[in-house]
């Protein structure tokens, strides 16, 4: 490991230039083959910055698409855990493409990906643990056994990072997607990002390719910082959500572009009895300047997994194009749990089947021991400020009967239908609420009251939004 030095200091948010002082200097001139040592500067903006810094090249590590860095990964996180009461540490991945199978993070710890570095994610089953379904839900989603342990793990952690210059990680997701079609799994697919019981998280600056299944999914954590991602997956993949936040408080996800085979963002928070049972809730998540890109889901899926409570979600500032949906809640009878003051602004659509969707019929049950009066509470739902066009539907809204769906308010929003709409642009089922100028004129159940009022947006920030992030600079010579 060679570590020359390091300078964290404080400033604003925004990130300074990247320097890359790349300097190859030949360790042993005329010796063939050796490789150049690389002298490298850089800096990111990150929530701590860290006091020891090392390159999977000291540990092993093989950049050449082919070699498994496993063990590599393994061996440098157990090394630098020695520094979690010390200042911290760094694990830097270099140019190259590193193929790995699931490795495991810890506390107070930064993974660094160059920003033409390419985890790859392996194909043998050998290389992915085998972990108990999530508590929440009871069983995999995939297979009724385990699932396999994400490619990169987290549990039980304070002060996470993974981060880097627009790096790339690859699920080389085809080989997982083959096995589910043709029904071969035994275990859940693995996703690529997954930390737990975790608090004080940041995932920013990367891209995500062709996720097995799942692409990030903070679950049980708090404090949870999402910046920046690309996420990437064909549009017919199965599953490929883009971020998830389950059972988590305090959450901002922002300036992130999704293209995906499944929901952009799918806040969730357990599955049924399961997550009754659990009953830990979804609250105080910001979603902001997100674009999305799924044609067979949803921009923001509310569910279906609600069962803990979803509450106090703010969205702003959100691109659709070519998406079937833009806000979604999903929910069945059994679910239990609730769904309750969501927020949802400035959102502009291009080409949709609905602008809004809500499902109180999802079905999809962990199992038949689902509790058939466990109905769930959908109530405080607020759309405001959006514009829409090619769209084949404006709205449909089923709620549950003997169980409507509440506290609905839809203000200044228009939505332009496509030269092949539906004849009827609503429809609406047991549901209750007011809109305010919205165009074209919406079902019986949500009377248009005029526009001189609008509906609900907090004006005061969540604590997540008030994350200070330092400036962290580093200097390292690696192989
Ligand atoms: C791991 O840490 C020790 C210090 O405790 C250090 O001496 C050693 O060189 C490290 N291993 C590698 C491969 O860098
Ligand atoms: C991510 O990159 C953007 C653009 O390069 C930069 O403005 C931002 O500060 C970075 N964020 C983090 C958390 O590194
Ligand atoms: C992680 O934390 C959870 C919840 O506090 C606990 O149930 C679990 O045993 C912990 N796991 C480990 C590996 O420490
Ligand atoms: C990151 O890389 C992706 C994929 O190459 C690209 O589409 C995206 O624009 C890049 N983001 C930034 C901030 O450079
Ligand atoms: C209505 O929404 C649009 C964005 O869709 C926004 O530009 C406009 O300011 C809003 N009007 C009012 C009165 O808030
Ligand atoms: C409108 O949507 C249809 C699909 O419903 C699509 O084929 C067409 O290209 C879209 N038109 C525009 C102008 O985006």
């Amino acid at each position: 490991m060679e570590f020359l030095w390091i300078s964290p200091m404080r400033i604003q948010v925004t990130r300074m230039l990247l320097l890359l002082l790349a300097a190859a200097l030949m360790c042993h001139k005329g010796v063939e083959g050796r490789k150049a040592r690389i002298l490298d500067t850089f800096e990111y903006s990150a929530i701590s910055c860290r006091h020891h810094s090392a390159s999977i090249t000291d540990f092993g590590g093989v950049g050449d698409g082919k070699t498994s860095n496993t063990k590599a990964f393994k061996d440098a996180i157990e090394n630098l855990s020695q520094y979690a009461s010390d200042g911290g540490s760094q694990l830097f991945v270099p140019a190259g493409k590193w193929l790995t199978g699931s490795f495991s993070l810890i506390s107070h710890f930064t993974l660094y990906l160059h920003k033409d570095a390419v985890l790859l994610a392996s194909q043998d089953v050998n290389e992915w643990p085998v972990l108990k379904a999530l508590p929440s839900y009871g069983r995999g989603r995939d297979a009724a056994a385990g699932r396999f342990q994400s490619l990169i793990f987290g549990t039980n952690l304070t002060d996470v990072i993974v981060t880097g210059d627009n790096g790339t990680i690859d699920g080389q997701g085809a080989f997982w997607w083959q096995q589910f079609h043709k029904g071969k799994l035994k275990y859940t697919r693995p996703y690529l990002i997954e930390i737990m019981f975790s608090d004080n998280i940041q995932i920013s600056n990367l891209t995500l390719l062709n996720s097995p299944s799942w692409n990030v999914h903070p679950v049980y954590s708090s404090n949870i910082l999402v910046q920046g991602i690309t996420i990437i997956a064909p549009v017919t993949s199965p599953n490929t959500d883009g971020i998830n936040p389950d059972s988590c408080t305090n959450t901002r996800i922002e300036d992130c572009y999704i293209v995906s085979g499944d929901d952009c963002v799918a806040v969730k928070s357990g599955w049924d009895e399961y997550g009754i049972a659990f009953g830990m809730p979804t609250k105080q998540l910001v979603i902001r300047r997100l674009t999305c890109i799924s044609p067979y889901s949803a921009t923001i899926a509310l569910g279906s997994e609600m069962s803990g409570g979803i509450q106090d979600v703010r969205a702003e500032d959100i691109t659709a194009i070519n998406t079937e949906s833009g806000v979604r809640i999903k929910t069945a009878v059994g679910r239990g749990g609730y769904v309750k003051d969501i927020y949802v602004r400035r959102v502009t659509m291009h080409t949709m089947k609905w602008a809004f969707w809500m499902t109180g019929n999802y079905g999809s049950h962990a199992d038949k021991g689902y509790d058939p009066n466990a109905l769930p509470v959908i109530e405080g739902i607020n759309y405001r400020d959006m514009v829409a066009d090619n769209v084949s539907m404006a709205a449909r809204l089923e709620g549950i009967s003997g169980d409507a769906f509440k506290g609905i308010c839809i203000s200044n929003v228009t939505i332009g239908l496509s030269a092949k709409h539906k004849k009827v642009p609503w429809t609406c089922a047991d549901i209750e609420g007011t809109t305010y100028g919205v165009t074209p004129t919406p079902c019986e159940l949500l009377p248009d009251q005029g526009t001189e009022k609008t509906c609900d947006f907090p004006e005061e920030s969540l604590p997540i939004d008030q994350v200070e992030f330092q400036k962290c600079s580093y200097r390292m010579s690696y192989m």
